[in-house]
This record gives C-alpha cells, sequence and structure tokens, in this order.
C-alpha cells in the first residue's frame, strides 16, 4: 500500500494522455479526499467546475488558442508568474524549461515548436477531464488567504487521483486566460478562475511523460534552528 510520502514522490506533472475521461465515481471520490484540505476558517473557497465534455473543453481550448494567435498574451483575474523574476527561482525556471526541451530534441531558439508545446495545455494534452478550480471575487478581494488553501486544495486533488491510477497536470496557464475561460463556461459574474488540472490515464508511450524536474536540496529552501 501507497504511503503518503510514496504519493508525494511519485506524482509528476503528465502531459500526454489516452483519450479517455475519468469515471465520475472516480472524480467524485478524488473530490470528497480533497474536500478535506484544509482552509482558513473552514471555508471551503474552491469552487469546482468539472468537465469531462470533449466538445466544451475543445471550445474553450480553442477560444484560448485563439486569442494567442491574436498576440493576446493573458486575460487573467490573477497573476500567477512573478512579474519580474529574480535568481535563484529564474535560474530555476530556466533549468526545468531547458531539461524538458531537451528531452524532447526542441532546440532553444525554436520559439514556433515552444509555443506548439505551450498550446498543448490548451489541448488538454489529449486528456478528457478537466477540474476548473475558481473562488469567488470577495474572497481575493485586498486578500491572498484563500489562494493558500487554493493551492493545498490543488495538491490534495493530485495526491488523491494517484489512489486511483489517474495522472494529472497543474495548469497556471489556464489562470492567464482566467475571464476567457470563465466566459465561455458561462460561469456566474461573481467567480473568478484560479487555475484548472488536467486528470487522465497517461500515455505511457509518451517521451514527454518521463520527464521528471529535480528539486535543489534542503539546504537551499530550508533552515532548522535546533
Ligand atoms: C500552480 C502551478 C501551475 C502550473 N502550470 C503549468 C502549466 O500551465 N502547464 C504545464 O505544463 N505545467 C504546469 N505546471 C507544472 C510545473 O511545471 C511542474 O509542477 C514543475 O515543473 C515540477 O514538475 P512535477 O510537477 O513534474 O514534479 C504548474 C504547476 C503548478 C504548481
Amino acid at each position: 500500500m501507497p504511503t503518503v510520502i510514496d504519493a508525494l514522490n511519485n506524482r509528476s506533472s503528465k502531459r500526454a494522455y489516452l483519450p479517455k475521461p475519468v469515471p465520475k465515481e472516480i472524480q467524485e471520490k478524488i473530490l470528497d479526499a480533497a474536500a478535506m484540505t484544509p482552509s482558513g476558517a473552514n471555508m471551503q473557497p474552491w469552487k469546482v467546475l468539472a468537465v469531462s465534455n470533449t466538445q466544451l473543453l475543445k471550445k474553450v481550448g480553442d477560444t484560448v488558442i485563439s486569442k494567442m494567435d491574436e498576440g493576446i498574451t493573458n486575460d487573467q483575474f490573477i497573476q500567477y508568474y512573478p512579474v519580474k523574476w529574480v535568481n535563484p527561482y529564474k535560474k530555476r525556471r530556466i533549468v526545468t524549461g531547458s531539461g524538458l526541451y531537451k528531452l524532447m530534441e526542441v532546440d532553444r531558439k525554436d520559439n514556433d515548436t515552444r509555443i506548439e508545446m505551450w498550446k498543448d495545455n490548451f489541448r488538454w494534452f489529449g486528456a478528457q477531464t478537466v477540474f476548473f478550480v475558481f473562488t469567488d471575487k470577495a474572497n481575493i478581494d485586498g486578500a491572498e488567504g484563500v489562494l493558500l488553501d487554493c493551492g493545498a486544495y490543488m495538491q490534495s486533488i493530485m495526491l488523491a487521483a494517484q489512489e486511483f491510477g489517474v495522472e494529472s497536470c497543474p495548469q497556471g496557464s489556464t489562470t492567464e486566460f482566467g475571464r476567457v475561460i470563465a466566459e465561455v463556461l458561462e460561469m456566474p459574474e461573481n467567480l473568478s478562475l484560479l487555475y484548472s488540472v488536467v486528470l487522465g490515464y497517461e500515455d505511457k508511450e509518451a517521451k514527454i511523460n518521463g520527464y521528471q524536474p529535480s528539486r535543489v536540496s534542503l539546504e537551499e529552501t530550508v533552515t532548522f534552528i535546533d
């Protein structure tokens, strides 16, 4: 029986899936477990749209891709990535990105292929189930705490999914087009899209799924005081 540590170590973002939705009973089990994520004042500030309708997913993805093709870089509720990248994070981002492109034999200067690879986010990497996670705009008006809760909720979804052999990829790419996506999904005005999580059955033949970026040592991120 896998332990929590096993689940943490074994999870990695998968970017190629078989065309097979996650059965609703499994989605419910994952979401039931994730609902146990702690949140400040037990607000449970997440609102999830669990979409396995391929037509709707295609409509959402195509709309975002056509915005990208028009030269629009974002249309978002929240800014996810730093506005100004500083080290060591900048360097880690470069190392992680170049590791992926190296594995996929994509040249550093081949911008077109890189953009196509990014667009794969909006083809949901071939998966047929995506959880779109929203929160009430009032929760993030002048406060950020709820983003911590919803981030923890994201990890709960991804760890719980493993129990059912379901792989995942968290998506900040959808955060960047949150307003566009909320509109296509016809969400109520009071909700902001925070992120999505792609869920499904990995294509084990796909080279890209072998990518598991390493982590820096504890010395770089932790200070112990005894
Ligand atoms: C909040 C968040 C947003 C992310 N957004 C994307 C994304 O849009 N597309 C993507 O391919 N990966 C995305 N990732 C995956 C990260 O690149 C990945 O977690 C990181 O490189 C570590 O790799 P691992 O998840 O395989 O351990 C995101 C991860 C997080 C936590």
